[in-house]
């Protein structure tokens, strides 16, 4: 019964051990696990398009290769995301429909535009090197199925990270034009990335449940501060300047000082204004749309080979 199910619950959130869908759980942590979760998903998704649009304007074969095995990796992750939210009883046909009406949330991050080539080395740097930050502790999330997706993902982000950054390290010790790209694209990059993390702890309504709940294990200030200690020594070895004038050590604290974020900027993005708001999801629709050709073969298919079995 459900008093027992919540004790056994509890016991397990207490005890840091995982919570699987056959589990009780309360509604409320159903819920923003499938909201967080399924979020999570249409990020992936939808981040495949940034980058996608460099495929074939990538500079040599090698970086084509690189390029199409990291968007590749996201669409999988953007599946394992959606398994695991489907895990807690949302189908997937729901979340796809959420996805393309707008309903849904994705990262604000996926809203800007890749005009350069160096962008391909941002995303990796800045946004994939954000992207671990946040989820390397949901590794330790406190429900399975998730927490497990996530080590998979991990793993795979840091070798997205590294790519960024030998991007940006070979422009870097170019020519001079390539020098000032990638230092351009850099300061377009730098504070949309801060903002993957979310607004500030004050403004945010969910972080203390899910903390308490042991989905998330760190604040989103806390996260950010520990991408800007890690950025800074980074930054320093490629040799190009983080475009923030109060950046700087702060010997007492033992961490950087930074400025403070245009969190306008990322209500308006999170409200439909950002740069490819309408591009992200009219391509997403299209693809779904153009796809539905599949869906329909697929499900013949599955009748025919039920009838057979039937007969
Ligand atoms: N973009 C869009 N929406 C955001 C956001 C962002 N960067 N940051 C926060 N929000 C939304 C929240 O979803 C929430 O909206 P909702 O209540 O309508 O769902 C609202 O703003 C308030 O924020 P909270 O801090 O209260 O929300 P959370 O506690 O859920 O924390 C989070 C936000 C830190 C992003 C958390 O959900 C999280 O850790 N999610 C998992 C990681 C994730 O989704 N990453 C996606 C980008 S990285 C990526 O996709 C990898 C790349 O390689 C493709």
């Amino acid at each position: 019964d459900d008093a027992a199910g919540e004790e056994r619950f509890l016991e397990l959130i207490t005890s840091d051990s995982r919570v699987e869908p056959t589990d009780w759980m309360p509604e409320a942590y159903r819920k923003t696990l499938v909201r967080q979760i399924s979020q999570h998903a249409h990020s992936e998704i939808i981040g495949m398009q940034p980058e996608g649009n460099w495929i074939t304007r990538a500079p040599s074969l090698k970086r084509k290769a690189i390029l199409m095995a990291k968007v590749q990796d996201e669409a999988g992750h953007g599946l394992y995301l959606y398994s695991a939210a489907q895990t807690l009883g949302t189908d997937r046909d729901t979340m796809f429909e959420q996805l393309i009406t707008g309903a849904a949330k994705y990262s604000s991050i996926f809203n800007y535009l890749t005009p350069t080539w160096a962008d391909m080395g941002s995303i990796g740097w800045l946004v994939d090197g954000a992207a671990i930050c946040n989820q390397v502790p949901l590794c330790r999330a406190s429900y399975g199925p998730y927490a497990r997706a996530m080590v998979r993902i991990c793993k795979e982000e840091s070798f997205h990270q590294r790519q960024g950054f030998e991007i940006l390290l070979a422009l870097m010790n170019g020519s001079e034009s390539q020098r000032a790209m990638a230092q351009e694209s850099v300061n377009r990059w730098y504070a949309p990335a801060l903002m993957m993390f979310g607004p500030p702890d004050a403004d945010s309504p969910n972080s203390r449940q899910s903390m308490d709940w042991k989905i998330k294990r760190f604040s989103n200030d806390e996260l950010r501060q520990r991408f800007v200690d890690m950025l800074v020594p980074q930054a320093e070895a490629l040799g190009v300047t983080l475009p923030d004038p109060d950046l700087k050590w702060n010997e007492e604290r033992g961490h950087y000082d930074f400025g403070e974020l245009d969190w306008s900027e990322f209500y308006d993005v999170l409200k439909g204004n950002g740069q490819a708001n309408a591009v992200r999801l009219n391509t997403r629709r299209a693809a779904h749309e153009g796809g539905a050709w599949v869906r329909e073969a697929a499900r013949a298919y599955a009748d025919k080979q039920a009838a057979a079995a039937a007969d």
